[in-house]
């Protein structure tokens, strides 16, 4: 049996891949769960996590056709917890408003010994928060006892598990995202800087990989084909899933690595994202999704998408009327490509 094609299956990609008609697929470009605590990766551990990628990598070297192309998009740990990790940050002092010090405070304590919290603060003038902190050490950077965190790099695991599996690492870029200053509060009692990028590795089965230059226009190949960066939003609005791609990260792995009709993959399907690019370009697709609820919502998301399709091909040459209003077969496929 395998894995009915323009379908988002749900299961987990380890099984669902061995599902995958062997040597048919010509690109897989995905984003799996990044380790960094996502509701739909809490069921995790570290060494499960690091399982689950291998096994996953290891599936395609069967799956992906000679000379075809995985993409795998993935960040670093920026907070990956670390018990062997000594304290790293000192008291802030900018953030101390009070004068009374610790040495004020134990003096204070040892002259009225029977003084309780609120005795002492009302006796040095300050707030019993004051007199807590300097008695029991700041509370900062999640706390005195929490596991202080460090960052961890994947593309190097990613690099080993591929090799392993036979596929090389053929190219890197950097997605350059929004800056996500909301989520990165603690940048301003750390010297890190915020999270603003990711990764794309892009990684290459042996066989005969054709160099076709057409596939982009002059101008493309100049702005993003040829740039090691690129540049485009997040996305916005993540109400229906946490960790959606922006539909231009496929759509340009789609446009460079395959032809019209080929069959691309997405073994972390999520919202349906690439299988949305992969409509749009007229490529064949494939998903896998362990949660129901997102490879429901994938598919009906798909389902629009080719309906739009359809109306563009019947009205490909001429003008359709939507909502009384007139439009171009260029302005549907703008509709097609946003949504
Ligand atoms: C980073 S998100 C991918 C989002 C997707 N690129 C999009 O634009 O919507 C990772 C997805 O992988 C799914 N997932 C996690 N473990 C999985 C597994 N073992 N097999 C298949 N899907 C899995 C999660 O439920 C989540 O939807």
């Amino acid at each position: 049996m395998s894995l009915e094609l323009n379908r988002i299956h749900c299961g987990d990609s380890a099984i669902m891949l061995r599902l995958i008609e062997k040597e048919s697929v010509a690109l897989s470009v995905w984003s799996p769960p990044y380790f960094v605590g996502k509701e739909y990766e809490k069921h995790l551990t570290y060494e499960g996590w690091l399982l689950m990628l291998q096994e996953v990598i290891q599936l395609h070297t069967q799956l992906l056709k000679p000379g075809g192309f995985m993409v795998i998009n993935i960040a670093d740990i920026l907070c990956f917890p670390d018990d062997n990790l000594p304290r790293f940050q000192a008291e802030n002092l900018r953030r101390r408003r009070s004068d009374i010090t610790q040495e004020m405070v134990l003096e204070a304590k040892a002259k009225f010994p029977h003084y309780n919290r609120n005795r002492l603060a009302k006796y040095l003038g300050c707030s019993e928060q004051t007199i807590d902190r300097r008695l029991n050490g700041n509370n900062v950077r999640g706390g005195k006892y929490s596991t202080q965190t460090r960052v961890h790099l994947v593309g190097g695991l990613i690099e080993n598990f591929a090799y392993e599996a036979g596929l090389f690492l053929y190219d890197r870029r950097i997605w350059v995202k929004d800056a996500a200053w909301e989520n990165s509060r603690w940048t301003s009692l750390s010297y890190r800087a915020v999270d603003e990028f990711e990764y794309l590795y892009f990684f290459w089965k042996p066989g005969a990989t054709i160099v076709d230059k057409s596939r982009l226009s002059p101008q493309e190949w100049t702005d993003w084909g040829s740039r090691a960066v690129w540049n485009f939003a997040s996305v916005r609005a993540n109400n229906d899933h946490e960790a959606k791609f922006p539909i231009e990260l496929p759509r340009r792995a789609i446009r460079m690595l395959t032809t019209p009709g080929e069959i691309v993959l997405d073994p972390f399907m999520g919202s349906g994202t690439t299988a949305l690019a992969a409509i749009e370009l007229e490529r064949e697709y494939v998903g896998i999704e362990l949660q129901a609820h997102y490879a429901q919502m994938a598919n009906l998301a798909c389902e629009k998408a080719k309906a739009r399709r359809s109306l563009l091909t019947e009205t490909l040459n001429g003008h359709v009327v939507t909502n009384g209003h007139s439009s171009t077969a260029v302005e549907q496929l703008t509709l097609v490509a946003t949504d």
